[in-house]
């Protein structure tokens, strides 16, 4: 999957570079919403590491990503909220934002649903001890999708893996970026610490070392 990261990580570069390079011959400040950035890219990674989904959301808009985004939006706001009236009988057809809730809910349940049809159809049975064995490297789809459905059998419960799936994509998208846009934020602050991380990432990456270089101008 460290590929998936890099490929992606890779989009997200490139995009900063073009912005970098074009801003620069115009010689102001560079602006970017980096919370926004690492969203992005943390979704394109979460839908192909736990999918083999690619929304390509560093690079466009789509329905699927407009849904996905409404959705976790909910999640939050069900997560705070004091009374939960989305429980009512009507609240899903009466509410607005659970109307909409629903139609999002649904543009992502069609999409998961297609991927597990096709990952069912593909299905290679193995055992986790197979599936440990497996060259990863030289997979196409690496995804958990893919893990899951190869493992649980050709019974398993489609409801159940969407479900999962689902999890997967609240619990690891928000965290993710959150997590990448704080320590951005902090970093830059801390020239001395930014260097040293800057120093860890091309020791343990090489050359790959653009990131830190374009946050460098952000600060
Ligand atoms: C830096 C990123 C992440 C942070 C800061 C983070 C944080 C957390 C925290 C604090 C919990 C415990 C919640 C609780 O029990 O109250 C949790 C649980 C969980 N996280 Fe993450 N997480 C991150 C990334 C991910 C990713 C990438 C995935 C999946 C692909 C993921 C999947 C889960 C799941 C499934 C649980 C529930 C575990 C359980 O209770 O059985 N998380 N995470």
């Amino acid at each position: 999957m460290v590929k998936i990261f890099t490929n992606c990580s890779e989009r997200t570069i490139t995009k900063f570079d073009k912005l970098i390079e074009k801003e620069g011959q115009v010689e102001k400040s560079i602006e970017l919403d980096l919370e926004a950035e690492f969203s992005s890219l943390a979704l394109d990674i979460i839908g192909l590491g736990v999918f083999n989904y690619d929304f390509g959301s560093v690079t466009k808009e789509s329905p699927v990503i407009k849904a996905v985004y409404g959705t976790l939006f909910e999640a939050e706001h069900r997560s705070t909220f004091y009374i939960p009236y989305w429980k009512l009988p009507l609240a899903r057809w009466m509410v607005p934002r659970q109307r909409k809730f629903h139609d999002d809910l649904k543009v992502i349940n069609d999409c998961l649903d297609g991927l597990i049809k096709n990952a069912k159809e593909t299905r290679q049975e193995a055992d986790v001890e197979n599936l440990q064995q497996r060259d990863y490297s030289s997979l196409k789809d690496v995804s958990l999708l893919r893990f899951l459905v190869d493992m649980r059998g050709a019974d398993v419960d489609d409801r159940q893996l969407r479900d999962d799936l689902m999890t997967m994509l609240i619990a690891g998208h928000e965290t993710t970026a959150a997590v990448l846009t704080w320590a951005a934020f902090l970093l830059a602050q801390n020239p001395s610490k930014m260097r040293k991380a800057q120093a860890e990432v091309d020791s343990l990456l090489g050359q790959q070392k653009m990131t830190l270089e374009c946050l460098k101008r952000l600060e």
